[in-house]
C-alpha cells in the first residue's frame, strides 16, 4: 500500500487525475472503474479541464441506489454520464449497476459477467464514507462479497442526504460492488479529502479490523491512497 499525502486538496486532487491517467494507460484496452460523489467531482473537472478523453471503450460504476430511475437526477448513471461521458467527450459504455443490462433480478450476477468479459479493470477510483464504507460496502460487509444488493446504513443516507431535497427521499437501498469484486482491479486509487474523513481513516490504517471495509483493500497489490490529511 503507497500512501500519498499531499500539501491540498487541489494538489491530492491534481495527483490523483495524474495516477488515473498513467494507470488507465498503462492499459489502454481495459475497461476502467468509476466512482461517484463529490470526491469524484474534482477529478473529471480537472481531467475535463486537461481536455483529456479516456481511450477505453468500457468504464464500470461502482455502486447505483435502488428503487430510483436509471434517468433521476441521483441516479449514478446520470451522473456518470454528465459528469464522464459527455464531460470528457468520451463515446465509450458506462456500465451501472441496476440500470440497463443490469437491471433485472439477475442484474448482480450479470454486472460481474460483463466486468469478467472487459476485465481486470486497469484502475479503480475509490473514494471514502465518513463511517468507511467502501462503494456501498457499509462497515461489516464480508471481505469476500461480490456485486449485490444492500441496506444503506442511516450515516450514509444522512451524509447523502445533500444531494436530495429531503432526507426521506433518500433510497433505504443500493446495490454495489462487492469488495471481492473491487479487489480484482489491476490498480486501486483511494482518494480520502477532508477531516470529515480522517476518523475513519485512521481507523483503517490502524485498527484493520474485519468490519472495516478498507481492511479488505490493504494488502491489494497496487493500492495507493491519496489525501489532503496530515496524518
Ligand atoms: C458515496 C458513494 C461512494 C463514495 C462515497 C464518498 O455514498 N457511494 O462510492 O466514495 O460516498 O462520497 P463523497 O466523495 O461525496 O464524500
Amino acid at each position: 500500500m503507497k500512501l500519498d499525502v499531499l500539501p491540498s486538496r487541489e494538489k491530492a486532487i491534481e495527483r490523483a487525475s495524474r495516477l488515473f491517467i498513467e494507470k488507465s494507460e498503462a492499459h489502454p484496452n481495459h475497461a476502467v472503474g468509476l466512482a461517484t460523489g463529490s470526491t469524484m467531482d474534482g477529478i473529471y473537472r480537472l481531467l475535463n479541464d486537461w481536455g483529456y478523453t479516456p481511450k477505453t471503450m468500457h468504464a464500470f460504476a461502482l455502486d447505483n441506489y435502488e428503487g430510483i430511475k436509471p434517468d433521476h437526477k441521483n441516479s449514478y448513471l446520470t451522473e456518470l454520464t454528465e459528469k464522464f461521458a459527455e464531460g470528457l467527450g468520451w463515446k465509450g459504455t458506462l456500465h451501472v449497476p441496476g440500470t440497463e443490462n443490469y437491471r433485472h433480478a439477475s442484474g448482480p450476477e450479470e454486472f460481474e459477467l460483463a466486468l469478467r468479459t472487459h476485465g481486470p479493470l486497469s484502475v479503480q477510483l475509490l473514494g471514502l464514507g465518513t463511517n468507511g464504507h467502501i462503494a456501498f460496502n457499509e462497515p461489516g460487509s464480508p471481505f469476500d462479497s461480490r456485486t449485490r444488493v444492500v441496506r444503506l446504513a442511516e450515516q450514509t443516507r444522512s451524509d447523502n442526504a445533500r444531494f436530495f431535497s429531503k432526507e426521506e427521499s433518500v433510497p433505504t437501498h443500493a446495490v454495489t460492488q462487492g469488495l471481492a469484486t473491487i479487489r480484482q482491479a489491476t490498480s486501486l486509487i483511494l482518494i480520502v479529502l477532508g477531516e470529515r474523513k480522517k476518523p475513519a481513516l485512521l481507523e483503517a490504517l490502524e485498527t484493520p479490523r474485519p468490519e472495516v471495509p478498507l481492511a479488505a483493500l490493504l494488502d491489494h497489490q497496487d493500492i495507493t491512497i491519496v489525501t489532503d490529511l496530515q496524518l
